[in-house]
């Protein structure tokens, strides 16, 4: 019944009103941007951030695409985010010159790349350990200004981050103040967990611990003088509940740019606030009641969740016909329609992914489609894991 509801409401949404014209000329599998949707998403966040006076950073690891960071620079996004250093270098080469990794550095390998990185931008890190200062103060490359750090604080995903109320916050802070190498500049956090939330009050209560998490680690640094420019929180489904909270200075959510089918679920947009698709083509009808396309797990990932969590049904929702994909092999996607129906070999089949972030990293480029015009946008950044 719930399904049954589900797949109603998208149909409602269907965008791309010229899907036959743009499959013409669109060689399959592609990734479509409605461009109107996305701008709109971009807009809302960044509004929502003015309005608390919060900074936003958001964190490219979604689009992975210097074209659409760009936009959400002019829109009032300050710095940006990043998880992997070759990200960082690729965004620092196309101009961008305030980037946080927010992710550890701890591999000697990584070393030229880092103070190359850091001739051309301001390049912030996350620490959450004294290991990684005597590390990071072997690979910095002397003279040069100290490098800005954060500590990472765990807020209950339990990943990275110290808890706020552990020793080893002060250690952390102490040694990175006694090294001429780095300067603590802020704390963050992400609350991953959210992606395991069942009810929007639980991501309201998930958004509170964020806060209070990065609030309370600052406050007790403060009391042994150790003052934080910066406390950084953010996801996509918290980052509007989160920066309500007194105290925040930053937010990084990534996923809004697009949103997409977890998102969803998940209560963090409207169907028709999804922006990004996978167009495929129809290959073959075995059955009645089963059709083929052109995007397998090559096209969508196999993802039901984030964070290897499990949320939705089928691995993408077909948009124009009524049907669950149940299947994927690399090169096929299985379709297994509602009731039987014949359905054209060869014609488009416009599928919402499960989770955008890994979905664009499968792809070379988007197309940005604005009605009827359709700009070639390069993912510059897929697969920059290093
Ligand atoms: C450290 C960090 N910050 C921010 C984000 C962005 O969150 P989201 O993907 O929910 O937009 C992520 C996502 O994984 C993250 O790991």
């Amino acid at each position: 019944m719930e399904a049954d509801k589900e797949k109603t409401r998208y149909f409602l949404t269907m965008p791309f009103p010229s899907l036959s014209r743009l499959h013409e000329s669109i060689s399959t599998p592609a990734l479509l941007i409605d461009a109107a949707r996305m701008d709109k998403n971009l807009r809302g966040m960044q509004a929502a951030a003015d309005a608390r006076h919060v900074a936003l950073r958001p964190h490219i690891k979604t689009h992975k695409a210097p074209v659409l960071a760009r936009r959400q620079r002019e829109l009032g996004a300050r710095g940006l985010t990043v998880a992997k250093l070759s990200e960082a270098e690729l965004f620092a080469g196309e101009g961008f010159d305030d980037i946080f990794m927010a992710n550890q550095l701890t591999q000697k390998a990584k070393a030229p790349m880092l103070n190359k990185v850091r001739q051309r931008a301001r390049l912030i890190l996350g620490i959450d350990h004294p290991r990684q200062v005597t590390l990071l103060e072997e690979m910095l490359s002397s003279p040069g200004p100290p490098l800005e750090v954060r500590i990472e604080i765990d807020s209950g995903f339990h990943r990275c981050g110290i808890e706020p109320e552990s020793d080893l916050l002060v250690d952390v802070a102490r040694l990175i103040r006694q090294s001429p190498a780095l300067t603590l500049e802020g704390v963050f956090t992400h609350a991953g967990q959210a992606y395991g939330a069942r009810s929007p009050r639980e991501i309201k209560d998930i958004a509170a611990r964020e806060a209070a998490s990065v609030t309370a680690a600052a406050a007790r640094l403060k009391k042994i003088g150790i003052e934080i420019a910066t406390i950084s929180v953010g996801s996509t489904p918290t980052a509007k509940e989160v920066i309500r909270h007194k105290g925040v200075t930053e937010v990084r959510p990534g996923n809004y740019i697009f949103y997409d089918r977890i998102q969803h679920a998940l209560g963090s947009c409207r169907a028709e606030q999804l922006a990004l698709y996978v167009l495929a083509t129809v290959i073959a009808q075995p059955g009645p009641a089963q059709i083929v396309c052109d995007a397998g797990s090559k096209a969508l990932n196999t993802e039901t969740g984030a964070h290897g969590m499990h949320l939705v049904k089928g691995y993408g929702q077909p948009m124009n016909v009524k049907g669950t994909l149940t299947r994927l092999s690399e090169e096929h996607g299985i379709i297994g329609l509602e009731r039987p129906e014949e359905i054209a070999i060869g014609s488009p089949l416009l599928i919402a992914p499960n989770h955008a972030c890994v979905v664009a990293n499968l792809y070379d480029f988007y197309h940005l489609a604005d009605g009827e015009s359709v700009q070639i946008v390069p993912i510059s950044a897929r697969g920059k894991s290093r």
